[in-house]
């Protein structure tokens, strides 16, 4: 057994969304989705086995903490322990290049990165598709975090195997994703509480009954470097998940004025010729994915965006990977 191990990982954006689950003990998506990981952003989490130990110890970004976000990061480490038959409890520390609370959501990053050092603090070498479908007992996006570049997270809906895969490598295309950050607050539903109730809307049905045409779009345009078939997919992809979630039972309504006023403006700007599309999660800021030529006119017109306090970039990230325990990592952008 090593005892101590650090791994990095990145956050990824989807481009399919997946909202709501099939199954959730099994933690099964209703629906399959692609994503891209996102490079200027990064976790770097160390766990190191300990026995002299009680129960796990986590401090993220230096602060310790407690309570449910412990508690969901010592369900995870169970998971881990039982998969070794080891029984010991660990130091966690996890930090990320991006500000704390900056409205990105790092659940994906952590839950990849942790999964990827605390199997190997514990002697476990699991391949990408164990670890994948190990994360996602984490975070369903965490799955994602794991292999490299453009992925697709898909669900044998007869094995019930789970797992995400690289559909193209990081640097397969040029992409950039600005991130326009309206808020810094935690928002009231997060994404786990929040897709329970993606059953109550009228509209998940179909959303789900359209989704293996979405993805296809999506896939094709990824691999043929499409960016207008990538935009138009995107757009529809995200603006009919939140129709779900603003016709849950309760309503969600994660977006801000601010968010639906830069989604108008793009649509402006696309009609100058900007090769810019939005998408959102289960949060008010807006992912702004660009190419290169336009990365410097977006950021421009971006960061002067009425509401808009802040703007995070990266290109396509590349996969989950051990670093030396020593290395911080973590480096910023
Ligand atoms: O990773 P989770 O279980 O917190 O869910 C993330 C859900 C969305 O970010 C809204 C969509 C997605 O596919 O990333």
């Amino acid at each position: 057994m090593i005892h101590k191990a650090s791994a990095i990982a990145h956050p990824n954006i989807a481009f399919i969304k997946y909202w709501g689950l099939r199954d959730e003990e099994n933690r099964l998506p209703a629906n399959d989705s692609i994503s891209m990981n996102i490079d200027g952003l990064t976790t770097r989490t160390s766990v190191e086995f300990d026995t002299s130990l009680q129960e796990d110890q986590l401090s993220l970004n230096g602060d310790e903490i407690t309570g449910k976000s412990l508690s969901r990061v010592q369900k995870f480490m169970d998971r881990m322990r039982q998969l070794a038959d080891i029984h010991l409890f660990a130091y966690i520390t996890s930090e990320n290049n991006f500000p704390t609370g900056a409205g990105v959501a790092s659940s994906a990053s952590g839950f990849a990165a942790l999964a990827l050092a605390g199997t190997a603090a514990l002697g476990l070498d699991l391949s990408s598709e164990e670890l994948s479908a190990l994360a996602r007992f984490g975070s369903g996006s965490a799955s994602r975090s794991i292999p490299s570049g453009f992925v697709e997270w898909h669900t044998d809906p007869d094995t019930g195997e789970s797992y995400a895969k690289s559909i193209a490598p990081a640097d397969h295309w040029h992409l950039v994703d600005c991130i326009a950050i309206f808020s810094e607050d935690h928002k009231p539903v997060g994404s786990q509480a929040g897709m329970l109730l993606a059953d109550t809307s009228p509209f998940q049905a179909a959303r789900l009954q359209d989704s293996t045409r979405r993805l296809e779009i999506c896939r094709s345009a990824i691999l043929n470097k499409d960016f207008a078939a990538l935009s138009a997919i995107t757009e529809l992809d995200s603006n009919m998940m939140h129709a779900v979630m603003m016709t849950s039972k309760p309503p969600l309504f994660y977006w801000q004025p601010g968010s639906l006023a830069l989604m108008k403006a793009v649509k402006e700007w696309q009609s100058e010729g900007l090769e810019v599309t939005y998408t959102l999660d289960a949060g008010p800021n807006v992912h702004l994915i660009c190419i290169p030529n336009t990365f410097d006119a977006l950021i421009e017109r971006v960061s002067a965006f009425p509401g808009v306090i802040n703007v995070l970039h990266g290109k396509p990230g590349g996969p989950a990977k051990l670093v030396p325990n020593e290395d911080s990592g973590t480096s910023p952008n």
